[in-house]
């Protein structure tokens, strides 16, 4: 269950805006935060907060790229999956990707830090190939500079 103090965040910004569907992404998006991904639990809250069936939710939350429907790791990686970056080694950086972290698109490895999924092209063609890592874009990407990136992830990680 959401704090008080997150719900009354959430109902303000939904009362501002002109209508409760324009907010149903954002409040998804804030529930993901808590929950790790859109659970039943938070789909049941913010059907509650906005005022939208489950059918709707369900709809706007299986669409968007960036909220997730099933438990995903600690480390989403978008892996731009469009033309630009097809024609600047995408196949090479997937494989390497899929070999080093042992898993495949769409799953996440067993220590759930990583998930691997498709995206379509991020807006960063100029730096393709690219990927994004929890949103924060990686571009120029080569196989040795996915190793730098994952190592500087788990070391990170193995501090905390
Ligand atoms: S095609 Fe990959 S970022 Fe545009």
């Amino acid at each position: 269950m959401i704090s008080g103090e997150l719900k009354e965040k959430l109902l303000k910004e939904i009362l501002e805006a002109e209508t409760p569907n324009e907010k149903a992404v954002d409040v998804m998006y804030e529930l993901q935060k808590v929950y790790g991904w859109i659970t039943d639990e938070a789909m049941s809250e913010a059907s509650e907060l906005l005022g939208m069936t489950l059918t709707e939710l369900d709809e706007l939350a299986t669409f968007y790229n960036f909220l997730f429907r099933e438990p995903v790791g600690k480390y989403v990686i978008h892996v731009c999956d469009s033309v630009v970056c097809w024609m600047n080694g995408y196949e090479v950086l997937l494989d390497h990707l899929k070999g080093r972290l042992g898993i495949g698109i769409g799953e996440t490895t067993s220590d759930g830090l990583f998930t691997l999924l498709p995206v379509c092209c991020i807006g960063y063609c100029d730096r393709a190939p690219a990927m994004l890592i929890n949103r924060r874009v990686h571009g120029n990407l080569t196989p040795e500079k996915i190793d730098t990136i994952i190592d500087q992830i788990r070391a990170k990680e193995q501090e905390s």
